[in-house]
């Protein structure tokens, strides 16, 4: 599959001891904090944190393990319709993630970016979001790209307003806007698309998670809590996509890696 654009990070392979590439870029849908508070008979707040640990351990393993990109779904667009409560809940962890886990994120070479719709979030929560890009941005490690107030179809139609406005400026001609030229106007057009996206708690959707980027992905759903994710988790989610032949439309299969 032709890759978006050729970056750093695009051309980068980490082999692992079997010679085996591992995905350059998993996605994950960071799924059952909720329940998993539930099943403890705690408050939703606690599966939430518990969340955070697990992503802190997450980033880690996907570091060690070789692959290149991470982009995890920390809120969706669609989140904003839960109580008034959890989302400040939900946004306190962020803060307090940024605050308290992006020195070592730098310190580990991770680089972040931010994806979805930054118009209109929390003055503060823009800075910080701004300060994780800025303070991360040469660093050559793991890419953790985190979709923060992120919807896939809310994503598209930010490409299309773009091309719209090329289009009004004389710039473009609407017989231009190709499958090509949308991919290059999404949230991180350099980027290449997830070879892997993985969901927790058994929910098998993707619920507008990178609705563009997932044409060829492979899907694998895991019945684990995102809150007990941890490396055996994502190997084994690894070793299932290992399994899976990739054919991108054609007969032969090819690696996506
Ligand atoms: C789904 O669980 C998870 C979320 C809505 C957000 C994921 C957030 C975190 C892991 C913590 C915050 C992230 C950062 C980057 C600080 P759910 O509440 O939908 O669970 P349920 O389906 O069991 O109710």
């Amino acid at each position: 599959m032709p890759e978006t654009a050729a970056s750093p990070v695009a051309s980068a392979h980490v082999a692992t001891g079997d010679g085996f590439e591992p995905p350059r870029h998993v996605a994950i849908i960071m799924d059952g904090n909720g329940r998993w508070a539930a099943a403890r008979g705690l408050p939703r707040s606690e599966g939430h944190r518990r969340g955070v640990e697990a992503l802190r351990r997450t980033v880690r393993a996907a570091g060690e393990m070789g692959i290149r990109i991470l982009t995890i779904f920390s809120f969706s667009a669609e989140n904003w319709s839960r109580p008034a409560s959890e989302i400040r809940d939900l946004m306190g962890l962020l803060r307090r993630f940024i605050r308290n886990d992006l020195a070592e994120l730098h310190r580990n070479s991770v680089h972040v970016r931010i994806i979805g719709e930054r118009n209109g979030l929390d003055p503060e929560i823009g800075r910080l979001l701004d300060e994780a890009e800025d303070l991360t941005r040469e660093n050559s490690g793991l890419l953790l790209v985190v979709a923060f107030n992120y919807g896939g179809r809310q994503e598209i139609a930010r490409a299309a307003q773009r091309l719209a406005a090329l289009v009004a400026a004389g710039k473009l001609a609407p017989s231009d806007i190709t499958a090509d030229s949308i991919g290059r106007h999404l949230d991180a057009p350099d980027l290449p698309d997830p070879d892997l996206i993985i969901r927790t708690s058994g929910e098998q959707r993707l619920s507008n998670f990178l609705m563009w980027q997932s044409a060829y992905s492979e899907l694998v759903f895991v019945s684990t809590y995102w809150p007990d994710f941890d490396r055996s988790t994502l190997e084994n989610a690894i070793s299932e996509y290992r399994r899976r032949e990739r054919r991108f439309g054609g007969l032969v299969a090819r690696t996506g890696s």
